[in-house]
């Protein structure tokens, strides 16, 4: 079952609502802490309609009763309340541990940050202006906050209860083993599963990746980066040697889903699902990354470019187990980009995304480039014939025009409710060229390419 039912229907926990369960709304908002290697526990926020219980194994799950101070509000709730930010109170819930889970986040305490942490939640009655100003004052107390000692900081600001303070101690007695069992359907952060098939799901025997560690982290081995697939795109995201890697790597990433979603959603699942608009799977293709995968003792490497087989469908095998994500670590000289158009900035899927890394020397020379684009093909697409043309030849308008050309003939997009062939056309010429424009904007104007398009 979910962790929302489990908490309505067994804990008979009220506070936590159901809206959409398909993890848009935020209604259900948990927070879910972990014990880290340091003996410290780790808080983020999560949708808990689309969270297989099991994933709560060994984990600390705060509701809303949980975060309730004895006979006051706490900060949020308080900040909430002073600002008339709720008003039916159905989204106040999750709201209230949305804002709460951003104390515990290793994000920079600034007011754009705390509204990415709500960027999930919606309310139907307020405006937003009210809750706006809640998370300012919200944010405005946590400006101090003593990275190191941040339970004891927060439970003396009353932002937390003081049993938040034995948890660890708790959670250290658990036994956070999972068996493997190799027939059984394979499930990790499950917001892609959950919305699919959240009823046969319930039914079927799944084995939970989520639970095994040896599949999380990123390690840099030489020159590769190796990411074990169950970790998550905020794992990804908060990684100090990939925020270094990829400067604009928070601009990216928070075009993608939402907080809650981001803090289960692995690496993996976003692959292994297989949508030809997956951000992270086009994201990783023009990284010319290559997947291991591992069943029983054998173990196999495919390139992911060469993962995908037809719509949905990839080249894994029953019981097989996607292990690691690996790229080579970027050069100094190799830039990278990703674009994103849907029918909303945030929290949407897209309708055409594409990512791109491309090396140039001091020459302004393509020493090599790798372009993929999503919602143009059956699958998530590696543009080979594009990424091939562009080697070797000069950074000018002439060959990002004539690439442009080439992409066109290369993709093959249908009318879908996104949009139309033709609309999706239009944006994959104007995101590639966007690529240029926003990776060499002293070589390229995005007036260039509309002058040269007209002509
Ligand atoms: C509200 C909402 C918004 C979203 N927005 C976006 C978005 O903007 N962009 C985007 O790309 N996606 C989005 N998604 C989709 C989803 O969050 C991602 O695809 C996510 O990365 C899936 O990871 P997961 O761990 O939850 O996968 P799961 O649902 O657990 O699994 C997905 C698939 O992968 C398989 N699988 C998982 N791990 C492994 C493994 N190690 N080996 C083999 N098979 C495995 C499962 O069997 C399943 O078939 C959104 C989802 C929701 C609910
Ligand atoms: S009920 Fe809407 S996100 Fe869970
Ligand atoms: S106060 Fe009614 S939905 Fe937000």
């Amino acid at each position: 079952m979910t962790l929302l039912d489990f908490i309505r229907y067994e804990q008979r926990l009220t506070g936590t609502k159901i809206g959409c369960r398909e993890g848009d709304c935020g209604a259900c908002t948990t927070l879910v802490g972990t014990l880290n290697s340091r003996g410290v526990v780790e808080y983020h926020s999560i949708t808990s309609c689309i969270s297989p219980l099991g994933n709560a194994q060994g984990k600390h799950i705060v509701t809303i009763e949980g975060i309730n101070l004895n006979n006051e509000l706490n900060v949020a709730q308080e900040a909430m309340k002073f600002n008339y930010a709720t008003q039916c109170g159905f989204c106040t819930p999750g709201f209230v541990l949305a804002l709460t889970g951003f104390a515990f986040s290793e994000k920079e305490k600034n007011y754009q940050n705390i509204l990415a942490a709500i960027s999930g939640n919606i309310c139907r009655c307020t405006g937003y202006k009210s809750i706006e100003r809640a998370a300012s004052e919200v944010v405005g107390q946590l400006e101090a906050i003593e990275t190191d000692n941040k339970i004891p900081w927060l439970v003396a600001r009353e932002f937390i209860p003081a049993y938040f303070l034995g948890i660890s101690d708790q959670l250290k007695g658990i036994n956070r083993k999972a068996k493997r069992n190799t027939n059984a359907f394979l499930v990790s952060g499950g917001t892609d599963m959950y919305v699919q098939r959240p009823q046969s799901l319930v039914e079927t025997e799944i084995f939970l990746v989520a639970a095994a560690q040896r599949l999380k982290g990123i390690q840099i081995r030489k020159t590769k980066v190796v990411i074990g697939a169950n970790t998550t795109v905020t794992e990804f995201w908060e990684h100090t040697a990939m925020q270094s890697m990829f400067p604009n790597l928070s601009r990216h990433l928070a075009l993608v889903s939402s907080e809650p979603i981001r803090n289960m959603a692995s690496l993996g699942g976003n692959l292994v699902n297989a949508s030809p608009i997956g951000d992270m799977t086009i994201f990783f293709l023009a990284l010319h990354s290559n997947l291991t995968l591992e069943k029983g003792k054998s173990k196999r490497q495919i390139a992911l470019k060469d993962f995908y087989q037809g719509y949905k469908k990839c080249n894994l095998e029953e019981g097989e187990l996607l292990t690691e994500i690996s790229f080579e670590t970027l050069s100094p000289y190799v830039r990278f980009n990703f674009e994103k158009v849907c029918k909303r900035t945030y929290l949407d899927i897209a309708i055409v995304n594409t990512a791109i890394s491309v090396e140039v020397n001091d020459k302004d020379e393509i020493v090599n480039a790798h372009v993929s684009i999503g919602g143009v093909a059956p699958i998530p697409f590696y543009l080979q014939t594009t990424s091939r043309y562009l080697r070797g030849k000069t950074l000018d308008i002439l060959t990002i025009s004539l690439a442009a050309e080439i992409l066109q003939k290369e993709i093959a997009p249908i009318s879908d409710v996104r949009g139309t062939k033709e609309y999706k056309r239009l944006l994959a010429r104007q995101l590639f060229v966007a690529h240029f424009t926003e990776l060499f904007p002293n070589i390229f104007k995005l007036q260039d390419f509309l002058e040269n398009a007209d002509s």
